[in-house]
């Protein structure tokens, strides 16, 4: 097995790798072995308002830089981090234990958010109105909103914060991240390969702190941030709100995600099989746009609930850097209790297991969080897991018979980011298409990120948009400049 690595990262505060004021460390641990795997500085109030200072203070060049400069920068980050992409992906696994395969995958993903916001850079076009009154014109402008504060997960640690930093350095705005405490030695090496790209001191900075309340209200609280996008779960989601009312500010929050996965009787079931593994144990069962409730339709359920039990009965369950695991442990013991507890709570009211259904404690599991990969058979409206998001590596099974039922239970969650069905039939799949309550839908594809694809949720999964073309208006306003007095040509 490949080694963890042992890194000790700095604060990036404009330009300068620094301490926290007062030399506070944290330790970063390993998921699967609860060893340390490096430390980060515990950020203080004084060092998140030196990171928004650095962003303030360089906001007026970078917004006048180039567009063609931006987007050069943001080529060779890109170039930089599949450069040291091994490195990157080792340190992810280390401290977020996903398969290191997943993880170079991410890698990649990452780095082609730079890429498409590359380009985008190049399209921030404007627009002339046709004009209402012979002596004026209307002349449409996009501007950078400014100092924006990005709060990424631990999930996907260098993706989540390139498709931020990505459209954000593109539309000219400087930024102050600050990525969950389990994932910021990623976070620092991401940064890295933008300042090493040639990015101005202060226009991006990186705090970490374990007190993410502390660094929430300073960046609230300041006038000069303008912006915050954030990835998390749907109850922080709802205390940003709040937040923002007192100054205004924009918001882009990408939050929870209860996916209902239709597998319908005339589907290619093997590509089913293979979209709903992909779509639920990708990250063990830690994505937002995870498969949380599988409805397969009375015809094919038995066939798909077999094939699949067959796949998933031989995952390799170990640690991220072990050659062939695919299921890593999950971030953390309390990670593992809930996907216990939504185990549990579905076998006593009926449900039945197919494979799995266990904490993995024994041998090399003793001091990691694993959970076995677990499939329920007859998952009903009563148990917990059919209006809860697990965020692990269990996927729950339900029979349906008709269209029109299954899209009323799959539309029935508070819920509404991705969602996915498998059919042969083309009416069908723009009929369901459109009546899926989601921001997302894959129509026969069980991976359905992308940098050219807006990424988002509708309900409590949030508003905003990240990726495509309209990921970037997320970082720019609108101002329109009425000329008068134009005369006539
Ligand atoms: C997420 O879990 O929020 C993101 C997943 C992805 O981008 O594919």
């Amino acid at each position: 097995m490949a080694t963890t690595i042992n890194l000790d990262e700095h604060l990036l505060i404009g330009g300068s790798w620094i301490d926290a004021t007062g030399g506070a460390r944290f330790d970063v641990t390993d998921p699967a072995t609860g060893n340390k795997v490096g430390s980060m500085p515990n950020g203080t109030e004084a060092d998140v308002q030196a990171a928004i200072d650095a962003a303030a203070a360089a906001l007026p060049g970078w917004r006048a830089t180039p567009a063609i400069q931006r987007a050069r920068i943001l080529r060779k980050a890109a170039d930089l981090m599949r450069e040291r992409a091994d490195e990157i992906a080792t340190a992810m696994t280390s401290e977020q234990g996903k398969a290191l395969a997943e993880a170079k995958g991410e890698v990649e993903y990452a780095a082609s958010f730079f890429e498409w916001f590359a380009g985008e850079a190049e399209r921030i076009y404007g627009e002339i109105a046709p004009p209402m009154n012979t002596n004026n014109r209307v002349l449409v402008l996009r501007q950078p909103v400014g100092v924006v504060a990005a709060i990424t997960p631990w999930n996907f640690p260098a993706a989540m914060m390139t498709r931020k930093l990505g459209p954000a350095m593109a539309a000219g705005c400087t930024s102050v991240v600050k990525p969950a405490s389990a994932t910021p030695l990623t976070a620092a090496l991401v940064l890295r390969c933008i300042e090493d790209a040639g990015a101005p001191a202060g226009v991006v900075n990186l705090v970490t702190s374990r007190d993410a309340g502390m660094v929430a209200k300073t960046i609230f609280s300041d006038a000069r941030v303008r912006k915050i996008s954030f990835t998390g779960s749907t109850e922080i989601g709802k205390d940003l709100i709040r937040a923002s009312a007192d100054q205004v500010k924009r918001l882009s929050l990408e939050l929870g995600g209860h996916a209902p996965y239709i597998i319908f009787d005339d589907a290619d079931l093997d590509e089913a099989v293979e979209g709903l593994i992909a779509s639920k144990y990708r990250n063990a069962g830690q994505t937002c746009v995870c498969a949380n409730r599988a409805f397969v339709q009375r015809g094919v359920y038995d066939a798909f609930r077999d094939k699949l039990k067959a796949k998933v009965e031989v995952m390799k369950v170990g640690h991220g850097l072990a050659e062939g695991t695919v299921i890593g442990p999950l971030i953390d013991s309390r990670a593992v209790d809930k996907a216990d507890e939504h185990v549990q709570d579905a076998i006593a009211k009926g449900a039945t297991l197919v494979t799995g259904g266990q904490r993995l404690t024994e041998g090399e599991f003793a001091k990691g969080a694993f959970y076995a990969p677990t499939i329920l058979d007859g998952v009903t409206r009563e148990m917990d897991i059919f209006y809860e998001e697990t965020f692990g590596p269990v996927a729950g099974l339900t029979v349906f018979d008709t269209e029109d039922e299954v899209i009323e239970l799959a539309n029935d969650s508070i819920y509404g980011l991705a969602s996915y069905f498998h059919t042969k039939d083309y009416a069908r799949l723009m009929r369901v298409a459109e009546r899926l309550e989601y921001g997302i839908v894959g129509a026969n594809a069980g991976i359905i990120s992308a940098a050219n694809a807006p990424f988002g949720g509708v309900k409590q999964s949030g508003y905003g948009r990240e990726g495509g073309s309209v990921g970037i208006d997320e970082y720019l306003d609108v101002k329109y400049v009425l000329m008068g007095a134009v005369g006539t040509v």
